[in-house]
């Protein structure tokens, strides 16, 4: 049964497809800054291995709000590695274990590119699919990107 919430059926759809784009760069970041909670090293090893697991488990739960959110609109979320990948704005790099000066810079530029895109989806939630509720969340998740990308940018000299 489609939701009955003043937005259209169109429009619930449309909305639902970029929240699929943003559960999958969070699943992507999420994985990515879990592999270097995993492989971290060097003269601030604990520091950052606990930095690493605080933003993950704040991705985590990102990743449950948002597909959470779909369910809510009436759409079935995706729930594959293989549609996470295809749906994702932000590159992996297999085989790479990067220095921690370059996973700092690696995970900063990922958040900084969510929040960027953010800007133009908020006022596509409002203006085009009249999904205020959408953008209302989606402007607290900015927040919260803006904040995780702040703490690894004072780590940049
Ligand atoms: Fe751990």
């Amino acid at each position: 049964m489609s939701p009955n919430i003043g937005i259209t059926t169109k429009n619930l759809k449309k909305s639902a497809t970029i929240l699929a784009t943003i559960l999958s760069n969070e699943m992507t970041l999420y994985v990515k800054t879990r592999k270097f909670h995993w492989n971290i090293s060097g003269n601030s090893f604990m520091e950052l291995h606990k930095l690493f697991e605080d933003q993950y488990r704040l991705l985590e739960n990102n990743i449950d709000e948002v597909a959470e959110r779909i369910s809510q609109l009436g759409e079935k979320t995706i729930g594959t590695m293989k549609e996470f990948i295809e749906n994702s704005t932000l590159k992996e790099s297999p085989k790479e274990y990067a220095s921690q000066k370059h996973m700092l810079q690696e995970l900063l530029e990922n958040h900084e590119q969510m929040v960027t895109e953010f800007r133009d989806y908020i006022p596509a939630f409002e203006n085009d699919n009249h999904d205020i509720g959408s953008a209302d969340f989606i402007t607290g998740l900015l927040q919260q990107h803006e904040k995780m990308a702040w703490v690894l940018r004072r780590y940049q000299a």
